[in-house]
């Protein structure tokens, strides 16, 4: 049970083109899209083709790669390539707010340019290149680690409920919060799974349900606001979500939706998990009332698959993310253990010991 698909997001070095499933078709269409520019690449981002913090954190390393590609044909003198690759990186790194990956992958990519000031453009484009794919490498490890530790938190028989998608699709392979699962069924222990639908984009029913079926892993799809009935019935042992940003304390932004769950797992006494790597903490932030919550188009609540479902021009609330409270969050499962509670000390912890990963 160890699928580790990568083919999600791939670089063509010969056409020097950014391939990308395009999340926004699946189920139903397996379809790729390619991106030559920096602008496709973020386009990508924006509308959802990608997405998942990790995933969103590979495939702006990669843009850097076109990025550097452009900045190089656009100009002759070196120093007018350095300048324009940090206007670029710039663009990247704002297409889209909540989640911490996209500015962290950016920023690598500046320090490989800083590390680096008398190797020519075509130098760094080679740089910045490698420095995605050993990214996206990195990223797999990582997923697995986190899958290893977290697999340990659940008994055998467990059904873990999960919200939105922090499987392989939303990272370079195996995934944060289906990592853990699929950790655990490496470990030998029978694990099921309920997918919340996760309106409006429905990142549950469409992507975690078509993966885990993929990998053979029983799964059944559940309405969001099922979620206090089927905790109630004693159908949930514990859930495990992913994270956009954590901060220092510990508060937690992930796809809406995930808030309210956190609440009914602590009113049933339920563990609830946050699966997500070190560099998905934002030591930045105090807490959470900073983290900036993306609003997204009103049509992705007024329309279903192209329908209008409500009255024209119908005022909408599509915050994207909500911040779970630190307190309702029983664990944080990172490539290095697990994190209890209180987190500003085993957050901040994890990054003296662990800086690398940081
Ligand atoms: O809007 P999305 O689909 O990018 O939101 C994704 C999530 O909220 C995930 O749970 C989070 O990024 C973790 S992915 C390992």
């Amino acid at each position: 049970m160890e699928t580790i698909f990568t083919d999600h997001i791939r670089f063509d070095q010969d056409a020097w083109q950014l391939v990308l499933l395009d999340q926004r078709k699946l189920p139903t269409r397996e379809e790729y899209m390619t991106c030559s520019t920096l602008n496709q690449a973020i386009f990508a981002i924006q509308s959802m083709v990608v997405r998942g913090a990790p995933a969103i954190g590979v495939t702006a390393a990669f843009a850097g790669a076109l990025a550097a590609r452009e900045a190089r044909l656009q100009n002759e003198d070196d120093q007018q390539f350095r300048n324009t690759l940090l206007l670029l990186l710039d663009q990247l790194s704002h297409a889209r707010p909540t989640a911490v990956n996209l500015a962290w992958a950016v920023g690598r990519l500046k320090r490989v340019l800083d590390a680096h000031p008398d190797q020519t453009p075509k130098q760094i484009e080679a740089l910045f290149l490698a420095e995605a794919q050993g990214l996206q490498a990195e990223d797999v490890r990582i997923c697995q680690a986190i899958g290893a530790y977290g697999g340990a938190l659940l008994n055998d028989g467990d059904c873990v409920l999960t919200h939105c998608n922090a499987g392989a699709l939303a990272t370079a392979g195996y995934g944060t919060a289906l990592g853990v699962i699929r950790g655990a069924i490496a470990q030998g222990k029978k694990i099921s799974v309920i997918a919340d639908e996760t309106r409006p984009f429905l990142q549950g029913a469409r992507l975690t349900c078509w993966e885990l079926a993929r990998d053979q892993i029983p799964v059944t799809l559940a309405c969001d606001n099922a979620c206090a009935l089927l905790m109630q019935k004693g159908r949930v042992q514990s859930v495990v979500v992913g994270a956009d940003r954590i901060a220092a304390n510990g508060d937690t932004a992930n796809k809406i939706g995930t808030f309210g769950c956190a609440l009914l797992a602590k009113h049933f006494a339920i563990p609830f998990y946050v699966a997500a790597p070190l560099s998905t903490i934002d030591l930045s932030l105090a807490d959470g009332s900073a983290i900036p919550i993306e609003e997204r188009p009103a049509e992705e609540v007024t329309h279903v698959f192209g329908q209008q479902i409500t009255l024209d021009k119908m005022p909408v609330y599509n915050f994207a993310f909500d911040v779970t409270e630190a307190s309702l969050i029983t664990a944080i499962i990172t490539e290095v253990g697990v994190l209890r509670p209180p987190y500003t000390s085993s957050i901040a912890w994890a990054h003296t010991v662990f800086p690398k990963h940081s």
